[in-house]
């Protein structure tokens, strides 16, 4: 008797300590979470010229640490004394704020390319800051803040509201190409011609450059963020803490065509469908051989990401199955989903990169924009998965792909091919019968005044180098450094473009290159270049 009440009271005990525990916790960590002014390293107070400017998207102010070693870290005194003796001594990241000190699931500002800085360490965790409960609960409540400030964000920069060019489809035909350029220009500048004429030290001065780059809307999770399209068939993938940025008029068309070298007389394979693990066999059985099959299937079966799986180090409500590689490159193509490069550290100098098409793989020696990949296996392989921290597989599900295995997948890949050109000869030439005059003015310009076959060059309109454009020269931001240069066959079926899709179309990559190449092209002549990669 004594016993068993001894025994009650001790339960009630716990029961209470457990109730205010668990409030408590979750207040506490959702106050830490309130802010993003908690810190894991000591403040220092900064020089005035690293005072955080209020930028867009973020509605509170963030306090910002130093990230920097030791090392990089200089009395502003010094700096002003170097760059007035020698002005060739200006360094860019004397124009550069540091990295607000954030953690997983906080908002970062939306103008990344302005900042710099050294992360803590290079290596991640697959724990979450807190407990999954109060990680949902703590993102439902940011959500429609952040996609409201997202929004509006990205209709300061685009104007989204434009029309189809009237008679341009994708290669499907059930999609509009969208006219542009839908970039906003700056108020007191007229118009793009009249941008053109100034300086690249002019437009940086006068911050007037509309091609910055894009970051992911929330950089602390960033991983795979796939558009409207995508989710309406795949709910498994809305995320808990962000939706896709771009409205799907800009994006690929879903699901689009898939065109095999080894068949080209069948047109699209896929009778319009997306392919999927139930209907893959059904599809290609009798049309590819053994060996591409099993490579289908494994880019079909989806895997555990470091934010998509089953564990509570996720962004979606239920545990996910993961993600497979055709959820991004769908039907061999893509569907325009984003994600950050793995290439560096921190992740807030992670470049944002929109999903690549696989079409023409077969013909590519560089793969992926920053790390000069050089085979189609590799990117079989896991690192992509998971942010590429492989210290994150444990916990999460490793993705124990064999060399063989990823070898056939290759296979497959090697076979997707670009949309049909009917107007290109074997030179890869217009053939003139079939093009109009403003294609062959736009010919004639890319392969002259406007110099883009000399990095667009051969049969898929690519040189397989990387590049350097220098595109800092044109805003105050840390520089890109070279990225490759991406094909332009089949090319008006991919947008947005650019690695980040900063260009949502192709009269935006015109005005992109006009101002980078310093080309000072008129209206007409621009036309005419669009006019000519869409019969590319
Ligand atoms: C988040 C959606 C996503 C998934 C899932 C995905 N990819 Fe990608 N893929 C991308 C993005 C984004 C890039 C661009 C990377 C870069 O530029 O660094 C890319 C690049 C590539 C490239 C290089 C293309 C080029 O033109 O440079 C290949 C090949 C590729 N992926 C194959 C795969 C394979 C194989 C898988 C499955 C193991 C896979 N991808 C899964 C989004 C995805
Ligand atoms: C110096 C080399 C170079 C020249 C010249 C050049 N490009 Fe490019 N092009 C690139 C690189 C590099 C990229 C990728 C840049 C990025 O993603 O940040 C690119 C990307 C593009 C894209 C986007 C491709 C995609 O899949 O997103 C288009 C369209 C394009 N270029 C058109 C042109 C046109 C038109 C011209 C001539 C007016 C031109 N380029 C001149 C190197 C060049």
């Amino acid at each position: 008797m004594k016993l068993r009440s001894a025994t009650k009271l001790g339960i009630n005990i716990t029961l209470v300590m457990l109730l205010v525990g668990f409030g408590f916790g979750i207040n506490a960590s959702y106050q830490h979470y309130q802010g993003t002014g908690l810190s894991r390293l000591p403040q220092r107070p900064l020089p005035a010229s690293k005072q955080p400017a209020t930028s867009i998207g973020i509605s509170k102010p963030l306090a910002y640490v130093s990230l920097t070693s030791p090392e990089t870290r200089e009395s502003s005194a010094t700096r002003e004394h170097e760059s007035r003796s020698n002005p060739s001594s200006h360094r860019v990241i004397d124009d550069l704020k540091l990295y607000p000190s954030v953690q997983k699931g906080m908002r970062t500002p939306f103008d990344l390319w302005n900042y710099y800085g050294r992360g803590k360490t290079s290596f991640s965790s697959p724990v979450l800051p807190m407990r999954f409960e109060q990680w949902l609960d703590f993102h439902k409540k940011q959500k429609p803040h952040l996609m409201g400030d997202v929004r509006s964000y990205m209709q300061s920069r685009f104007d989204f509201s434009g029309e189809a060019i009237s008679g341009q489809m994708m290669s499907g035909g059930r999609k509009p190409i969208m006219e542009g350029p839908v970039a906003r220009l700056p108020d007191d500048i007229s118009s793009f011609e009249a941008l053109a004429v100034l300086s690249p030290e002019e437009i940086r001065r006068r911050d007037l450059f509309p091609y910055k780059p894009l970051a992911h809307p929330i950089q602390t999770n960033a991983h795979m963020l796939f558009p409207e399209s995508w989710l309406i068939v795949h709910p498994e993938h809305r995320r808990i803490d962000v939706d896709f940025d771009i409205p799907d008029e800009y994006l690929p068309e879903f699901p689009p065509p898939l065109f095999l070298t080894t068949h080209k007389e069948l047109g699209d394979v896929t009778g319009g469908r997306e392919v999927t693990l139930d209907n893959f066999f059904e599809i290609f059985d009798g049309l590819i051989t053994p060996e591409q099959m099993e490579g289908l299937k494994e880019l079909l079966r989806p895997s555990p990401t470091t934010w998509f799986n089953h564990t509570s180090h996720r962004l979606t409500e239920s545990p996910s199955q993961g993600v497979s590689c055709l959820d991004c490159h769908v039907n061999g193509h893509t569907n325009g989903a984003i994600e950050l490069a793995p290439d560096a550290r921190p992740n807030m100098a992670r470049l944002r990169v929109d999903t690549p098409t696989m079409r023409g793989n077969y013909n590519l020696m560089q793969l992926s924009s920053k790390r000069s990949v050089r085979s189609m296996d590799h990117f079989s392989e896991i690192e992509e998965y998971f942010d590429g921290d492989p210290g994150m597989q444990q916990a999460i599900g490793p993705r124990a792909v064999k060399r063989e295995v990823t070898n056939r997948m290759g296979d497959f890949n090697a076979i997707i091919d670009y949309p049909p050109a009917p107007k290109l000869n074997a030179l890869g030439r217009l053939i003139k019968s079939r093009a109009t005059e403003s294609e062959l003015r736009g010919e004639a310009l890319f392969f002259g005044k406007a110099h883009c076959a000399q990095c667009h060059s051969g049969p898929a309109f690519v040189d397989d180098y990387m590049h350097d454009l220098k595109v800092e020269r044109f805003y105050v931001g840390r520089p890109e450094g070279p990225i490759k240069t991406f094909p332009l066959r089949g090319i008006k079926d991919s947008p947005p473009y650019l690695h980040d899709g900063r260009c949502p179309t192709l009269h935006d990559t015109v005005e992109f290159f006009n101002l980078v190449l310093e080309l000072n092209l008129t209206k007409q002549e621009k036309e005419d270049l669009v006019a000519y990669m869409l019969a590319l």
